[in-house]
């Protein structure tokens, strides 16, 4: 079998090579094609043009073999004279072609020709990095677009970026820029596109480009596939019930153009109690689970598409629905809660501000003389030992030490009058 499969390509081989010398025998030429041109016809869009040789013979059929060099290898065969192919154009575009002619059930082919697009101007750092792209479809099935970016490493600060989407033949720049801090265009969204999600095998053409007094600005381009940044809608319609300890969970598909089976769901069940929660997964619209009902559960769901009608991005968390015992606290609870919290807070903060001045202007002490004759022995004791031991220090250090002990000093003064008050009224 290993011999056979090996032998028949050699086989074939030797089958074209004869075919080829016959035809070069009879005097049959295959010619390349002659006028083979590329241009951009539309966002990330090149058109390929080519004209058969005029000195080709016409009584055999020719087919043309196309290969894509840059920026990524793909070979295909066409009958006709032209063909488009989208593709990121910021590094440049290279292709070549050549005839086969097909002959007697064999094909021989032509030199190559070759085309190329120049890369557009600007170092590769001066582009945009780190572009991602959301898909939010409305309820009316509109579709918003919203992109973000970073600016390129080395563009300069007055840089000017400008993005472009293209779907299908329709093409719209961005009017609704976000920015960095140096005025920047680093985000962008359009709130209503032409982009149809349920359409399959179109893509969404990103083109950014930019501007600077110091520097040519190299574009970025990216296709996105529209399926595959889609924002899936949360599921809709949540509801739960508690029958004894049977937890029975219903809700809606998300709004969308999809079909209802497309979808798959997560749902998220928190028991508080336990601290524990669960990740289920379903494709069905309702789930039942038995549960222990004395404890607290909050239920959430979110929603995607299955591979099958093309994954999107998970749709965010439903709001948590809450259920069995210990229900938590409404919002208006807590925002009661919030404000009490608020109210302590602010009480704290006035009583310690009132002791820092009572403190900081001696009022405590003016308030309440002190009762001068017993602590100023104290006093005096403290400030000797602290000198003391500060007197084992260098000369330089020594003033600033002293000067501290002094503040230390006062510091004491206040403290201790403040303590002895306190032991005068425990003594009373
Ligand atoms: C190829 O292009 C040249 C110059 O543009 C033109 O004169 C010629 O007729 C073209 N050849 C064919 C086969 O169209
Ligand atoms: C076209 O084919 C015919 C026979 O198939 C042959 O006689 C003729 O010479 C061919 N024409 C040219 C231009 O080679
Ligand atoms: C076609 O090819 C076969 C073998 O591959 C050969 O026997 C036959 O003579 C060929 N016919 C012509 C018209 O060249
Ligand atoms: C940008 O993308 C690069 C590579 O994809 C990544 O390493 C980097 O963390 C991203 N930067 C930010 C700010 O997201
Ligand atoms: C950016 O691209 C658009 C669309 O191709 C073009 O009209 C515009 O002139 C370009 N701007 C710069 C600054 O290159
Ligand atoms: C959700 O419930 C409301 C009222 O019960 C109903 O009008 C609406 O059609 C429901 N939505 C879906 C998607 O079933």
């Amino acid at each position: 079998m290993a011999i056979v499969v090996s032998i028949f390509p050699v086989l074939l081989w030797r089958m074209m090579a004869f075919q080829a010398n016959l035809l070069q025998a009879k005097g049959i030429q295959v010619l390349p094609p002659v006028n083979f041109t590329l241009t951009v016809s539309a966002l990330a869009e090149v058109l390929l043009q080519w004209k058969p040789n005029p000195d080709q013979e016409k009584n055999h059929t020719v087919e043309y073999n196309v290969e894509i060099m840059t920026p990524e290898w793909e070979p295909y065969e066409t009958k006709k004279t032209c063909s488009t192919r989208t593709a990121v154009l910021h590094n440049g575009f290279s292709a070549r072609i050549r005839t086969l002619l097909l002959y007697n059930n064999s094909q021989i082919e032509s030199n190559w020709v070759t085309a190329k697009l120049q890369a557009p101007p600007g170092a590769v750092e001066t582009s945009v990095t780190n572009l991602s792209c959301v898909i939010y479809t409305a309820i009316d099935n509109t579709a918003s677009l919203h992109c973000t970016w970073l600016a390129g490493k080395e563009a300069p600060e007055d840089t000017k970026y400008f993005l472009f989407y293209r779907y299908n033949s329709y093409t719209e720049e961005c009017q609704e820029y976000s920015k960095d801090k140096w005025e920047r265009n680093i985000g962008c969204r359009f709130s209503n596109t032409y982009i149809k999600t349920s359409e399959t095998d179109e893509v969404i053409v990103i083109h950014i480009n930019g501007s600077s007094k110091y520097t040519a600005i190299k574009p970025f381009e990216q296709l996105f596939n529209p399926q595959a940044i889609e924002k899936v809608n949360p599921p809709r319609n949540v509801t739960v019930f508690l029958k004894q300890n049977n937890l029975l969970i219903m809700w809606e598909m998300p709004a969308s153009s999809f079909l209802e089976d497309c979808f798959e769901y997560e749902l998220n069940i928190y028991n508080w109690k336990m601290d524990y929660r669960q990740i289920l997964e379903t494709m069905l619209n309702s789930f039942s689970l038995s549960i222990d009902d004395t404890c607290r559960y909050s239920i959430q769901i979110r929603a995607n598409r299955q591979s099958w009608c093309s994954e999107g991005i998970w749709s965010d968390w439903t709001e948590p629905l809450h259920i069995g015992k210990n229900q938590p606290r409404t919002p208006v609870d807590s925002k009661a809660y919030t404000v009490l919290i608020a109210l302590l807070v602010f009480i704290c903060s006035v009583a310690l501000l009132t002791a820092i001045i009572c403190r900081k202007y001696h009022l405590w002490s003016r308030l309440f003389p002190p009762i001068p004759t017993p602590h100023n022995s104290l006093k005096n004791l403290f400030l000797n030992k602290s000198y003391q031991r500060t007197r084992n220090f260098t000369s330089e250090t020594e003033t600033e030490i002293g000067s501290c002990c002094e503040d230390l000093g006062s510091y004491v003064e206040d403290l201790s009058s403040d303590v002895l008050e306190d032991s005068c009224n425990m003594n009373y």
